[in-house]
């Protein structure tokens, strides 16, 4: 039996530049805070990958906050702008994301709601996976005064849409509201600059992009102060303590280098594969469908397909049988029996959304990958017809 890994928005494979970057560095001693020789070593390495990563991404090497993951830069980023924005009396407990964010948006600014007197407004998002602008202008427009900040995602996770970030930076800009964004998914996919879209502050994260698991950053412009979440050490600016994690971080900056010093040629090559999957798809399955869009504001390899009149936690099992790894959605939320708020978000029913199936590509597939899925699909949702109770 083949194996075809179809999960890259859940984690990708270590690329072998970070592997090897990760082994070299860990084989070093010193907590990069210590003065003595061997810590002014570990720390100049960091630094180092601190100023690589600031070229790469377009920001300010000090505006480079790293954490522990993509979920803590977006806790961070959230609580710590809302608490900041509402320590000095004026009121403004509004936290306005989208309707689709991701769970670790989605929870830490549910948890202001409920523990902190905070109000979200979720904007709804169009059929398509697309920020509703208009929506977004009005809630602007009406409530500025109240807005502590804005977070919406750069690209969504389970549908691969890219959302309008200028369009979305103009509208925060006119009224001087810090605005978020969680770029986990789109680091190293397209073309991410900091400066260039007027955020407060901008989330990364080093296993989506080939690089290790358990490190993140979060890019906060400078002069801008946020609440720290956790205190100790005062590393990282005072607001983010904790030794820093310097193999980690030296493998996210060589994984992150390497994929975007090849981003144009892999959006070409894994685009062209995901054109090719859906096709293979639909040859197969006439009434299967794609959530999001085939082209244009997309993400190279993410394809959501629903195939109607089956479940999809057994079609993810019945794919892992034949040795296809692939996703109901969010891999954060799996295991919990619910159905992706992210398609219902965009209008489909619940029964909808419960029958779709999130496949990524990545650097590692190819052209047989899809032949093989091919070959296999029928079988697969013939079988979850069969067990389908509606
Ligand atoms: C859009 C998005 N944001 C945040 C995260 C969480 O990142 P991490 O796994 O580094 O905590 C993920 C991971 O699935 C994601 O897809």
């Amino acid at each position: 039996m083949s194996r075809v890994y179809l999960d890259n928005a859940a984690t990708t494979p270590i690329s072998e530049v970070a592997l090897q970057a990760f082994i070299e560095q860990s084989r070093q001693l010193g907590n990069p805070s210590s003065l003595h020789t061997y810590g002014r070593r570990v720390r100049k390495d960091v630094e180092e990958a601190r100023e690589k990563l600031a070229g790469l991404i377009g920001c300010h090497s000090s505006e480079i906050i790293f954490t522990g993951s993509g979920t803590e830069a977006n806790n961070l980023a959230i609580k710590g702008a809302y608490w900041h924005r509402n320590q000095s009396g004026k009121q403004r407990n509004v936290i306005v994301i989208s309707a689709f964010e991701h769970h670790a948006v989605l929870d830490p600014a549910r948890w202001l709601e409920d523990f902190e007197g905070a109000e979200v407004v979720e904007v709804p998002v169009t059929r398509e996976g697309f920020v509703n602008l208009s929506e977004l202008r009005n809630v602007v427009l009406e409530r500025h005064d109240e807005i502590a900040l804005i977070s919406i995602m750069h690209s969504n996770n389970e549908v691969g849409t890219v959302q309008p970030m200028d369009d979305i930076s103009k509208i925060a800009q006119e009224f001087e509201i810090p605005l978020h964004t969680d770029a986990v998914q789109s680091l190293g996919k397209v073309p991410l600059s900091f400066k260039d879209l007027g955020l407060f502050a901008m989330t990364i994260s080093a296993h989506k992009v080939g690089g290790p698991i358990g490190v993140g950053a979060l890019i906060l412009q400078k002069g801008i102060d946020i609440t720290p979440i956790l205190h100790g050490g005062g590393q990282e600016r005072d607001i983010r303590s904790g030794t820093l994690n310097a193999a980690g971080i030296i493998a996210f900056v060589a994984a992150t280098q390497s994929a975007m010093r090849d981003l144009e040629s892999n959006a070409v090559k894994i685009s062209t594969l995901r054109k090719k999957l859906v096709a293979a798809i639909q040859s197969e399955i006439s009434d299967a469908t794609l959530n999001g869009v085939l082209e244009g504001a997309t993400l190279p390899g993410i394809a959501n397909i629903s195939f109607p009149n089956t479940e999809s936690d057994a079609l993810l099992l019945l794919f892992d049988a034949e040795g296809i790894a692939c996703s109901t959605g969010s891999a954060c939320s799996a295991g919990v029996q619910e159905a992706s708020h992210v398609l219902m978000a965009m209008g489909m029913s619940e029964k909808e959304a419960r029958s779709s199936l999130r496949f990524s590509l990545g650097t590692g597939n190819s052209d047989s990958d899809i032949e093989y899925l091919q070959t296999c699909i029928k079988r697969v949702i013939d079988r979850a017809r069969a067990a389908f109770r509606g």
